[in-house]
């Protein structure tokens, strides 16, 4: 994997601010020139975490957070190594913090309760934690792992300190060339697994790509781009894994910190480029980002078509009968700090209080001229509906872009565990600026 490079956040807010506001630095505008760039290695897939079994049937983990030439990773790689799990698996992780700062490992998607994820303690300097969980039934899909520590997530995250987990179960579709494509941030643009515009050389006539947003802040609309002209490809899973059958779309909007996994038919030869095309994060009119090219697939001749599958896994509708409701309120200042509900983050306040086994209804209102990503722990949600839209198909989700302006409709259903835990928005530096809220669920 290569090593990522320091940003310093100036250096970071620079080259964001000027890719976000359409204003490409040199380098993506040879990017954007089509067909004038050279291809990338071939796809890098990120070292395996080890994870022996012990005598007593645990599986036993540790990513050591350190730093790494101008950066930081975990076991020495950035992206760091690749956390294999499967539904049921019993895992004791352990981190341990040879940073010169205060940080955490946080596992995304991963619903665990409160008390193991503990989003709002941090690992001192030297210091270890080790969460022990069950991986609970239904949490298969692709996930992620990054620090928690407030204040200084961005930072981190561009340093290098973010990993992929990915969590199989019982019901995964069958025959495909099955890829993980952890999209990062780098000085030299969007890396995919840490190399610029890598090339897959597919094994089976469909991919189902693993698409992860472990960018700290940049919404990616990605499409597949054949001679041009956008390719068909079929979602078949979210955040919280496979949804009940594939939708066929032609892009999928991945804000930061979100997944999503697609097939894409590779039985016709030639190339198709994973690319992220022109988006605005900013509101309808607002600037948008250049066309950039991520990765190409290089299809080979007579690759034997794989069916599509018909269903995937049933995504339970929630109940919803006496459901309380909540607004929450995404807000921007003008001295540059966030906050939810007019109020920046403090990690002493408890936000919401709710109950244990209840479902609620969150509308969550964008009131700032940006989008943001909402991100809640523990509990996964499903969108009822967008700015009134009813959702067209079910899904577990952890991160739902809020756009500029705009409401999303969110079930919480507060199944499992008790405790105390975060919702935020997942640009870090929106989250380090105080958009961020504590969840009290308790009996
Ligand atoms: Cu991926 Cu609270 O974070
Ligand atoms: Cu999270
Ligand atoms: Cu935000």
């Amino acid at each position: 994997m290569a090593e990522r490079g320091r940003l310093s956040r100036r250096g970071f807010l620079a080259a964001g601010g000027a890719a976000a506001l359409g204003v490409a630095a040199p380098a993506l505008w040879v990017a954007s020139r089509p067909g004038g760039l050279p291809d990338g290695p071939p796809l890098p897939e990120p070292p395996v975490l080890p994870l022996p079994m012990g005598a007593d049937g645990w599986l036993r983990g540790d990513l050591t957070a350190a730093p790494s030439g101008d950066g930081m990773a975990y076991n020495g790689s950035a992206p760091g190594p690749l956390v294999r799990l499967r539904e049921g698996d019993k895992v004791r992780l352990t981190f341990h913090n040879r940073l010169e700062v205060s940080s955490s490992l946080h596992l995304h998607g991963l619903p665990l309760a409160p008390a193991v994820d503990a989003p709002l303690s941090h690992v001192d300097p030297g210091g270890s934690r080790t969460q022990e969980f069950v991986v609970p039934p239904g949490a298969a899909g692709t996930h992620w792992y990054h620090p928690h520590a407030h204040g200084d997530v961005e930072r981190q995250l561009l340093a290098g300190l973010a990993g992929a987990v990915v969590v199989t179960g019982p019901d995964e579709p069958a025959g495909m060339d099955d890829r993980l494509l952890m999209l990062t941030r780098t000085p030299q643009g969007t890396a995919v697994n840490g190399a610029i515009r890598p090339v897959v050389a597919p094994k089976a006539g469909r991919l189902r790509l693993r698409l992860l947003n472990a960018t700290a802040g940049d919404h990616l609309l990605l499409g597949v781009l054949r001679d041009g002209a956008r390719a068909p490809m079929h979602l078949i899973a979210t955040d919280g894994g496979l949804i009940e059958r594939p939708v066929e779309l032609t892009e999928v909007l991945l804000a930061p910190g979100e997944r999503a996994e697609v097939l894409v038919d590779a039985t016709t030869p030639g190339r198709a480029v994973l690319t992220a095309l022109p988006h605005s994060a900013y509101g309808p009119g607002g600037p948008t980002t250049p066309e950039v090219p991520l990765a190409a697939v290089d299809v080979p001749v007579g690759s034997a078509p794989v069916p599509l599958p018909t269903t995937l896994r049933p995504v339970p509708e929630p109940d919803l009968t006496g459901a309380p409701h909540r607004r929450l309120v995404l807000g921007g200042a003008a001295d540059g700090s966030f906050s939810i509900d007019e109020r920046p983050f403090d990690h002493h306040r408890v936000d919401i209080r709710a109950r244990v086994g209840t479902t609620e209804v969150w509308e969550v209102v964008n009131a700032h001229s940006a989008d943001h990503p909402f991100h809640l722990h523990t509990y996964p949600v499903q969108v009822l509906a967008r700015d009134g839209v009813p959702e067209p198909f079910r899904a577990w989700r952890d991160t739902v872009n809020v756009p500029a302006g705009a409401a999303v409709t969110l079930a919480v259903p507060l199944h499992g565990a008790t405790g105390r835990t975060v919702y935020h928005c997942h640009i870090a530096a929106h989250e380090d600026l105080g958009m961020m809220g504590v969840l009290e669920v308790s009996a």
